[in-house]
């Protein structure tokens, strides 16, 4: 288990990491953020591998319970955006040198080691047990900046 003097003393910023997705002015970028944010906010890229993304990308007629097919080209630029901006290039990768790495090819970031390494210290009845919350999935429930792209620990609100 890794501690939180852990973070503290090798991590300097770590919410800096995450933002990388809400870079403007890259088309590829803006598609991602457009056409992945319908039903909940685009989600940072660098907690999934490119193995996982393209999981993601393969079987968007049945996500999650919904039907999130893009147009062609539209898929075309998400695509690209994801298999240059996920985890296998991030600085979590590099920094711990892949310590962080999920086995296998899970299509939910909230199962990445490294997502529930961040979160292992909130309790379940925060979340789950917590009608505001319900669920990890809605990072700007507790994230206040999610939907900017923002992470840092900062605004970081858990609602009651
Ligand atoms: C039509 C609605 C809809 C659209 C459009 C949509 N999603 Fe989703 N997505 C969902 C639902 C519903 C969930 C499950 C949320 C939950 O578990 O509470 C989800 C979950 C996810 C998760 C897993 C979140 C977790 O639990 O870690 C990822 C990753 C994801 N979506 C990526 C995308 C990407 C990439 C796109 C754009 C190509 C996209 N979504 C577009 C509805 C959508
Ligand atoms: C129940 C509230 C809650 C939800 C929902 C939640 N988080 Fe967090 N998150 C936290 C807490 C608490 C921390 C730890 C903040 C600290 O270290 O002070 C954290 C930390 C983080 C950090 C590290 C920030 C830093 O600078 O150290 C990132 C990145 C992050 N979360 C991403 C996400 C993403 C992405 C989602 C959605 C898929 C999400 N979180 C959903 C509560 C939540």
């Amino acid at each position: 288990m890794i501690t939180r003097l852990f973070f503290l003393l090798t991590v300097i910023s770590l919410g800096a990491w995450f933002s990388v997705a809400s870079a403007a002015g890259n088309s590829a970028a803006q598609v991602y953020h457009k056409e992945c944010s319908d039903c909940h906010i685009a989600y940072p890229t660098a907690f999934l591998s490119t193995a996982s993304w393209d999981a993601v990308l393969n079987s968007l007629d049945k996500h999650f319970g919904e039907n999130a097919e893009l147009s062609p080209g539209d898929l075309q630029s998400v695509k690209s955006y994801l298999e240059t901006n996920n985890y296998d290039q991030s600085r979590i990768k590099s920094r711990y040198n892949g310590r962080f790495d999920t086995p296998g090819t899970p299509l939910r970031i909230t199962e990445t080691r490294f997502f529930q390494a961040l979160h292992h210290e909130v309790p379940d009845r925060l979340v789950s047990g917590n009608p505001a919350v319900k669920t990890y999935a809605r990072c700007e429930s507790c994230h206040r900046g999610a939907q900017n792209g923002s992470f840092d620990e900062d605004d970081v609100r858990i609602p009651h």
